[in-house]
């Protein structure tokens, strides 16, 4: 199958690929630029494990084509740290108890940067709204919900 070239900045990089047209933007990232953070649970849109900010914009990357996103700019996971000091999301993650298996953990936040980048004070409910497309099968969600609000007052200060 023929590869179509496409230009990427993720994190800032800037990547020039080539690349077969039905391949995802999620298998691009992982399996080319080895970002293995965003994680593939369903692979139909439904679970958010596959979260990135394209352009600004929440995505499940799993839906969308590495070719759709030529020209994009992507952020992962892996570049929330800044200076070797992680995000305030992470570390309010990790500090709140708020990651057990951790599978859903890099959708969750990148869900969360969004939603604190759209809005900074979100309320409880807010918050909720904002990740009820990403599923966790381990915290019951309160404990995320807290960190996103904790997270959400440290950036205000
Ligand atoms: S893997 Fe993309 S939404 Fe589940
Ligand atoms: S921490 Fe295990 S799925 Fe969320």
């Amino acid at each position: 199958m023929s590869k179509h070239p496409i230009r990427l900045t993720v994190n800032g990089g800037q990547y020039e690929l080539a690349v077969e047209p039905h391949r995802t933007l999620l298998d691009v990232v992982r399996e080319e630029l080895r970002l293995t953070g965003s994680k593939e649970g369903c692979g139909t849109g439904d679970c958010g494990a596959c979260s990135m900010i394209v352009d600004g914009r929440l995505v499940t990357s799993c839906l969308m084509l590495a070719v759709e996103a030529d020209g994009s700019d992507i952020q992962t996971i892996e570049g929330l740290a800044c200076d070797g000091r992680l995000h305030p999301l992470q570390q309010a993650f990790i500090d709140y108890g708020a990651v057990q298996c951790g599978f859903c953990t890099p959708g969750m936040i990148m869900a969360a940067k969004a939603l604190l980048d759209s809005d900074p004070h979100p309320s409880f409910e807010e918050v909720q709204r904002g990740l009820a497309g990403n599923l966790c099968r381990c915290t019951g969600y309160t404990k995320i919900i807290e960190a996103v609000m904790v997270a959400a007052r440290q950036e205000a200060l």
